[in-house]
């Protein structure tokens, strides 16, 4: 088991990372809870709810609720059920509140923990790869019809227990979109690691190279988490390839394209805007291949309406004023913020859904 230590501006927790962890909760656990209420997902929950509730000791009362899996359930009438059932239930402030699941589980259980009684314990255990990126960094929060996350809170888990056996069970469209943030880690830290993702099939990956990327992923968004927690300056830079996702997300809806995937669609925007406007160089052309190798949904780029989707950005809350703010990259390891007027962001969006000539296709 690896263990990181991260430090937050409300506490200190750790995350462990490794394989069968949702057995040892019990002894993992650094305070006892009388009462412990898991909030997961109708996909996680016939494969580990069983297991998880049994991982706690016979002392401790544990009660559960499965919502829809998706993003629809980060929703307000979701939000709001889960607090009527915390009332039910009489937990207090003395309680845990457990997210067992991906980002939305992690994302709706942990606002729901954040603001019930001002906010009781909250533990964390991610099951997808992507949630290796939101299960740290005390991000929470639930959608708006206008928006992604709109509505939410900055509130740190007491801790984070990674079990990465539970892997096994996701599908490659979410292996696909987890890796999605772990190629945004590389590319704001290091670029051998970087070229080693450039070499490597995501259907292929072992549970060992598993670890060593999400225990690489965990402590780039540790160290800059820590910090910058309140998202002022360096935070900032693990918007990567989030601004277009958030739109291309709305656009395609929720259903035709993962988080992640179009995160790594909108890394390869933000690599074609740091060349074209600040001179990098970087590996567009081998990192588009990698990308179709790997069955990105880059086909669904020659669909993009340039205009309308700079609209879109600009309800995004990364908007400051009229100018868009672009997360670009000097170089692998160096990113910077830019700002970026419609104008410049619809000729350079239109050149980029265009003049790949079949590379999108
Ligand atoms: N808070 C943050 O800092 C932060 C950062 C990035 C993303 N997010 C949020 O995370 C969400 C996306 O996270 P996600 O990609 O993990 O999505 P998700 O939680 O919806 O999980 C993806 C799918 O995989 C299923 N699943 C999860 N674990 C499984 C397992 N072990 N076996 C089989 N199926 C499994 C889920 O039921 C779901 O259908 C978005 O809501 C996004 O806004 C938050
Ligand atoms: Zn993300």
């Amino acid at each position: 088991m690896t263990t990181l230590t991260i430090q937050s501006f409300q506490n200190k927790y750790d995350v462990n990372i490794g394989t069968g962890l949702r057995h040892e909760i019990s002894d993992l656990l650094k305070s006892n809870y009388a009462k412990v209420f898991i909030i997961t997902d109708s996909n996680v929950a016939p494969f580990y709810l069983k297991e998880v509730i049994s991982a706690f000791g016979e002392d401790t009362a544990v009660s559960s609720e499965i919502v829809p899996a998706g993003e629809g359930s980060k929703s307000m009438a979701c939000y709001s059920s889960l607090l009527d059932r915390c009332l039910e239930l009489q937990l207090d402030r003395h309680s845990l509140i457990v997210a067992l699941g991906g980002g939305m589980v992690g994302d709706l259980a942990g606002f729901v923990a954040s603001t019930y009684l001002r906010g009781v314990d909250f533990l964390q255990m991610p099951t997808t790869i992507l949630a290796h990126d939101s299960s740290v960094g005390g991000k929470v929060a639930i959608n708006h019809h206008k928006g992604k996350n709109l509505i939410g809170s900055f509130y740190s888990p007491v801790q984070v227990i990674y079990d990465t056996e539970v892997i096994g069970t996701l599908s490659n469209q979410e292996i696909r979109s987890g890796f999605g943030e772990v190629v945004k880690h590389a590319l704001l830290s290091d670029h051998k690691w970087f070229q080693r993702l450039m070499d490597t099939t995501l259907t292929e990956v072992n549970q060992e190279e598993l670890v060593k990327h999400l225990t690489s992923g965990i402590k780039v968004k540790a160290e800059v988490v820590e910090a910058d927690e309140r998202e002022t300056g360096l935070r900032k830079h693990l918007n990567l390839g989030h601004t277009l996702a958030h739109a291309l997300e709305a656009e395609f809806g929720y259903g035709e394209i993962t988080h992640g995937e179009a995160v790594a669609i909108g890394i390869l925007f933000a690599m074609k805007i740091s060349e074209q406007t600040i001179g990098a160089d970087l590996p567009f052309q081998s990192y588009t291949r990698w990308l179709r190798h790997n069955n990105y949904p880059l086909h669904l780029v020659s669909q993009i309406d340039p205009e309308r989707t700079v609209e879109r950005m600009k309800w995004d809350k990364k908007t400051v004023g009229n100018a868009i703010h672009f997360v670009l990259l000097t170089q692998i390891g160096a990113p910077t913020v830019t700002a970026l007027t419609d104008k410049k962001l619809i000729q350079i969006m239109t050149d980029f859904v265009k003049d790949e000539g079949g590379t999108f296709d």
